[in-house]
């Protein structure tokens, strides 16, 4: 395998729009008002440019998440912690069959990099691409007022169990973090904590329920809990999954509140695997050998649980351990 180590390049600012061109390796990246046009040398690709950005932002804040990151059928990411594959069309039958599928591998650090710069560009003020398509402006038209706050939602570490003193406080009107209008029918009754005499102090108990009901981003950790290799992460889910995840390993699903509808592909053509409809209170693992993009028609909190054992994702590779983590019967 041969990495690259090429970074991302400025080729042009166009006069009408103000967006800036780009070139990474051999893929070249423009954006007009409505769209992303992505180019390669042996084709080229066109994609809505909201999904475009919200796949975008995600990816670069995901640091690649685990195996495949699609943007839509054709084009994105794969990770191999370190290296990072950009593809076009190398996981598309009909792409393939043509001929015009291209991968290049670079460092993780030189695409994260190269993501950013253009999402920068590409990103005005009134947009945030990680907010519900309700609760934010459009990335529609030419290059406006830029940016100034973050891009991505930074990972606070909390130095102790949240609530307890030492530690930031939790979510609250008082810190700015309102009930997001879509769990504004719920009740967070606040956990009873009786502690044993000596212990005062050390123990604490927040209403989960609460705090994700107060989170102002969508498709993206709210709160993640590490515990060595595996990775709790809770988040609030509303309209679609900007990306199509390909799993390189097992994914725990288990849906908090409302529902969500799950579209299931094999990971290496595209072709359909199934659908499933999680409501609340239900659990699911998905396999390691599909893509999947989930649909939530009104806010919902999913917990997603991750085994993050290096090294996985080659032994699932390699077929040594099945795809699925439990055999019924
Ligand atoms: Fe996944």
């Amino acid at each position: 395998m041969t990495v690259l180590d090429h970074t991302i390049t400025r080729v042009s600012v166009d006069e009408v729009t103000g967006y800036t061109s780009f070139k990474l390796g051999s893929f070249e990246f423009r954006r007009d008002e409505y769209f992303a046009h992505i180019t390669w040398p042996k084709g080229s690709h066109i994609i809505e440019i909201d999904r475009f950005l919200r796949a975008m932002v995600r990816d670069i804040g995901w640091g690649f998440f685990y195996g495949w990151i699609f943007f839509d059928d054709v084009f994105g990411t794969t990770n191999h912690y370190g290296t990072v594959d950009v593809f076009a069309g190398s996981y598309d039958r009909g792409c393939k069959e043509a001929g015009i599928d291209f991968l290049e591998t670079f460092s993780a650090q030189a695409v994260s990099e190269a993501f950013e710069a253009i999402s920068r560009d590409w990103i005005s003020n009134g947009y945030d691409p990680l907010n519900a398509p309700l609760e934010t402006g459009t990335p529609i038209g030419p290059k406006g007022e830029e940016r100034t706050d973050p891009l991505l939602r930074a990972f606070i570490a909390a130095d102790r169990m949240l609530g307890l003193e030492g530690d930031k406080p939790v979510r609250s009107d008082e810190t700015g973090h309102p009930v997001n209008r879509a769990f504004a029918d719920l009740t967070f009754d606040t956990p009873d904590i009786v502690c044993e005499h000596g212990f005062e102090g050390q123990l604490h108990a927040i209403n989960l329920f609460d705090h994700i009901a107060r989170s102002d981003v969508t498709w993206n950790p709210s709160i993640s809990a590490v515990t060595r290799a595996n990775i709790c992460c809770v988040t609030s889910e509303e309209h679609m999954l900007p990306v199509i995840h390909g799993n390189d390993r097992n994914e725990w699903f288990i849906q908090l509140s409302d529902e969500i509808h799950w579209q299931i592909a094999d990971k290496n053509s595209g072709q359909p695997r199934g659908r499933i409809v999680m409501k609340a209170g239900d659990v699911c693992a998905m396999p390691a050998d599909i893509r999947h993009q989930g649909f939530a028609p009104k806010r919902a909190m999913l917990m997603v649980l991750e085994n993050g054992t290096p090294g996985l994702e080659a032994r699932y590779a390699s077929g040594e351990l099945k795809p699925y983590p439990v055999d019924f019967g």
